[in-house]
């Protein structure tokens, strides 16, 4: 009797332990994937996206015009000011390896001309984002943020879209603790 008894109670825990196995398996399968999109030319919003990606483990993609811009600080202001005045939407490098596999995407750029750089327009039109969820991120020198969020969700706009988180481009070196913050009110890591 005893030794019935002891069988029933390690086959209840041998299919309690196969069914806690197989649940956590199914959860690392569908566990959503994230992609971080970004755009930088002097390296601030490049620094973000690496602690974003730090704290998240999710994928890269950087963006790259097909024609750089000058070196020249002057100069390039102007390119991009016509860029912004026109509505330009200046090529993109490479693409992005089937989208269709990230649920969630980071958008990061730095502000130019109080809104995003136009390369950015080219990107959020260039793929259907239904249903995905943006979440923007950018550096500026001392502002301009609104806007550039604003331009990100009109171009997204049938997707779903989370805070975003901005700062000045001269703290992004010490910014992981706020980084970190951020990406826990909005629930993005526990
Ligand atoms: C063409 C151009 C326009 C800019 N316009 C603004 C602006 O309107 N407002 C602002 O706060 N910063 C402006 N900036 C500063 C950048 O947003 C800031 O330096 C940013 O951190 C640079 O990021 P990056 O190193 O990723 O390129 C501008 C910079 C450039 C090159």
């Amino acid at each position: 009797m005893k030794k019935i008894f002891l069988l029933a109670i390690i086959s209840i825990v041998a299919v309690l332990f196969l069914f806690i196995r197989c649940m956590n398996t199914q959860t690392k399968e569908t566990k959503s994937k994230t992609l971080i999109v970004y755009y930088s030319r002097t390296g601030n919003t490049e620094a973000l996206a690496n602690h974003i990606q730090a704290l998240t483990g999710a994928d890269m993609f950087k963006i790259e015009t097909v024609e750089a811009y000058p070196e020249d600080y002057p100069e390039l202001t102007e390119i991009a000011q016509a860029e912004k005045n026109n509505q330009v939407r200046p090529a993109i490098k490479e693409e992005v390896d089937n989208i269709d596999q990230y649920d969630a995407i980071f958008i990061g750029f730095p502000i130019w001309w109080g809104t995003l750089p136009m390369v950015m327009a080219t990107f959020l039109e260039s793929y259907s984002l239904e249903g995905k969820t943006i979440i923007p991120f950018c550096t500026h020198g001392n502002g301009g943020v609104d806007q550039g969020f604003i331009e990100v969700q009109k171009l997204s706009s049938k997707a779903n879209h989370k805070e975003g988180f901005s700062l000045k481009g001269i703290h992004v070196d010490s910014a992981r603790l706020d980084v970190e913050k951020w990406l826990k009110a909005i629930q993005v890591i526990d």
